[in-house]
């Protein structure tokens, strides 16, 4: 932590020595001048810990080769034993595990301190540490492996924002150059961008009497039509609670043959993790990646839709199409508190907008 000093230290050293020398420290007069910056900059450091005693950690033994550590501003305590490879018991922490959590802990509150000034709220970030001893030579610790855990709905720039602040850790600066140190993020790899794909439809003649087109999707082994007489939701409702459908082993390609069908997709891996696609036949077939939650609802109209889905190997009707409810899902459910993508058709294209704030960015997409 740097600590604001009660004068500059640069503007005028001279007057600044003879003051700081009042309060903690006395040179004699051939120390004085040759006093070097750096030098005055320590002092008033440690003038200033000695304020705040925010720095004095009393450490005890207890016996049994256990010790206590207590923070002198707080008051607060932890206990350490001997680690088990190392003539303890392992009944606490170890004097390097304190060193590995303090690596731990630094990275969280750098994460904190990031969230905080930038105004947002971090959530829930865990962070598994594995320490590493070194197997010949004098005990020391050879590696630290940190596996990062963030919660899910953080945008890519909130994220890269907190693995800058981790670059900066303190903690991290004293110790890098003394052992391996590896960081993995393990939902940022997780989170993909947003992977929807509309298949244009080939249309051969359209006259106002008919529409004759190919509806094929290349690699389709299964087709389904699912058609709602009027206002109707699939899946639908359990007790007022949307439900949803995921497919593992099928990639679904939803055609609007009549009337439209709005259709709902969470996918909590996304950067993007909410979308609502008013899907028409000019849109073509909505591709729906393995994995993603959908669910569709039409008007009082109702609408026909024809799915080519490309099914593996170890596709099963008996469990593809059981419905999953919201009530049990909290990634689901904070994936649709996200602002939604909007996907229309309008003007011959495909339009995504995203609504930030009160303004609309569309994007067209020509199919
Ligand atoms: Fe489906």
């Amino acid at each position: 932590m740097k600590l604001k000093t009660p004068f500059s230290i640069f503007n005028n050293p001279k007057r600044d020595i003879d003051r700081l020398n009042k309060v903690t420290y006395v040179p004699t007069p051939k120390k004085q001048s040759k006093l070097r910056e750096e030098d005055l900059n320590n002092h008033l450091t440690r003038y200033m810990h000695k304020q705040t005693g925010d720095n004095k950690i009393i450490c005890r033994y207890l016996g049994e080769l256990h010790t206590e550590a207590r923070h002198e501003h707080s008051g607060y305590s932890i206990k350490t034993d001997a680690p088990r490879d190392h003539a303890g018991k392992g009944e606490s922490f170890s004097p390097t595990d304190l060193l590995a959590t303090a690596l731990g802990t630094c990275f969280l509150t750098v994460m904190g301190i990031t969230a905080k000034e930038k105004g947002w709220k971090l959530g829930e970030v865990t962070i598994e540490v594995d320490k590493t001893m070194n197997k010949e030579g004098p005990r020391k610790i050879e590696a630290l492996s940190l596996q990062i855990k963030l919660p899910p709905g953080l945008s890519d720039e909130q994220i890269k924002d907190l693995q800058e602040a981790t670059r900066d850790c303190p903690v991290l600066r004293n110790l890098k150059d003394s052992m391996k140190i590896n960081t993995n993020w393990r939902n940022v790899k997780m989170r993909n961008k947003t992977f929807l794909k509309f298949l244009p439809t080939n249309i051969f003649r359209e006259t106002p009497q008919v529409t004759f087109f190919d509806a094929g999707v290349k690699g389709s082994n299964g087709s389904d039509v699912v058609i709602h007489h009027g206002n109707a939701i699939s899946p639908p409702n359990e007790n007022d609670c949307e439900q949803f459908y995921v497919h593992q082993h099928q990639i679904d390609h939803n055609l609007v043959l009549d009337g439209s069908r709005t259709f709902t997709l969470l996918n909590p891996a996304w950067n993007e993790p909410h979308h609502i696609i008013f899907l028409t036949k000019r849109m073509g077939a909505l591709q729906i990646p393995m994995g993603t939650y959908h669910r569709s609802v039409s008007g009082p109209q109702g609408s026909m839709v024809l799915n080519q889905a490309v099914r593996d190997r170890q596709f099963d009707p008996t469990t593809e199409f059981i419905p999953v409810s919201l009530r049990n899902r909290a990634d689901l459910r904070q994936a649709k508190e996200a602002e939604p993508i909007l996907w229309v058709y309008e003007e011959g294209q495909i339009r995504r907008l995203k609504i930030d704030n009160l303004s609309i960015v569309s994007k067209g997409i020509t199919t």
